[in-house]
């Protein structure tokens, strides 16, 4: 399938108010564009589970706290079309950050401000990142009007975010959590990964790698606590040596982020992982029963 490629916002919610009015279902996948197969797998669902898709690929700016990271973030809208159309997309639009922000580089009047939620972790680290995230993700589900929004759990604080938004300003969306896709060495796909050296590429297989041994020193032991879990994932992936900068590795409730003390559960815990691999911010998360597939035949 080819996709057609819309460069404003306008033109897309024109042809997205048409397509309501015949009936049809709306599928949407938010992007930044630099898309790679995890990208193309929500495309793909989206395209399973509605008559059209549409993607957008914008780069945020309000979103980007340090003006660096945003002007070395990847940009290849050519690729981005051939991938999102083979994976089903029926639109991509690509706006100016003008149509977005008319008076950008002022912020705009009005934003989305999401609670606590968005004070932790990434919140921390990346302050007022969640505000442009929840600010852009609002314009775009207005303007898009989908019945399904694909988000992708790889970003698992994101996803969260845009639920609480979503329910708090009575969007009428269904947001849906896609699984994350990864390399054969478990990496988690991500548009940044391009940018990690040779060394750090192979230091970046510390965050699956200590994922994989949570889930597996839980099955060990289902006493396990939390601080355990923790401190082991740190080592892991600070074993990736002095290109590895952790930020954090911790144990935390799913749907309300508290970190967990004391024993864990299996059916609510998530394990997340943020650590900057040779000047890469990468993030990482699962839950206790993932398992890199070569670890399989391991024993603890
Ligand atoms: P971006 O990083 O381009 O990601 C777009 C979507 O793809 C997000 O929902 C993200 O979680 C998902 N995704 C990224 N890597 C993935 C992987 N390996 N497997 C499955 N899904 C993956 O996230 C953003 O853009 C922006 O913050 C956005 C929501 C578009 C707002 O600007």
């Amino acid at each position: 399938m080819v996709a057609v490629l819309h460069h404003s916002l306008a033109e897309t919610s024109a042809a997205c108010q048409n397509i309501r009015h015949q009936g049809l279902s709306i599928g949407f996948v938010p992007t930044m564009g630099a898309l790679h197969d995890g990208h193309g797998s929500l495309i793909a669902r989206a395209a399973s589970e509605n008559d059209v898709v549409v993607v957008s690929d914008f780069v945020n700016p309000l979103q980007f706290g340090d003006a660096n990271d945003l002007a070395r973030y990847p940009r290849d809208l050519d690729g981005d079309v051939a991938l999102a159309g083979r994976a089903g997309a029926t639109i991509v639009c690509a706006p100016q950050v003008s149509e977005l922000y008319p008076t950008w580089p002022a912020p705009p009047a009005t934003m989305v401000t999401v609670g606590p939620l968005a004070e932790i972790f990434e919140g921390a680290s990346r302050p007022g990142h969640f505000d442009g995230v929840a600010t852009v993700v609002t314009k775009l589900h207005n303007a898009v009007t989908p019945t399904r929004v694909y988000y992708g759990e790889k970003d698992f604080q994101q996803l969260a975010v845009i639920r609480q938004i979503t329910a708090d300003l009575w969007n009428p969306v269904e947001i849906i959590g896609c699984t994350t896709l990864r390399e054969k060495d478990g990496l988690a796909m991500s548009s940044r990964n391009v940018r990690l050296s040779p060394a750090a590429r192979i230091a970046a297989r510390g965050l699956s790698k200590a994922l994989s041994e949570a889930g597996r020193m839980f099955r060990h032991n289902r006493a396990v606590t939390g601080e355990a879990l923790s401190a082991h994932m740190a080592r892991t992936v600070l074993a990736g040596g002095d290109l590895v900068t952790l930020d954090y590795a911790v144990v935390v409730d799913a749907s309300t982020f508290v970190e967990v003390s004391g024993p864990v559960d299996l059916s609510t815990a998530r394990c997340l992982i943020t650590a900057i691999v040779g000047g890469v911010r990468l993030l990482d998360n699962a839950d206790l029963s993932f398992q890199l597939p070569d670890e399989t035949s391991t024993s603890p």
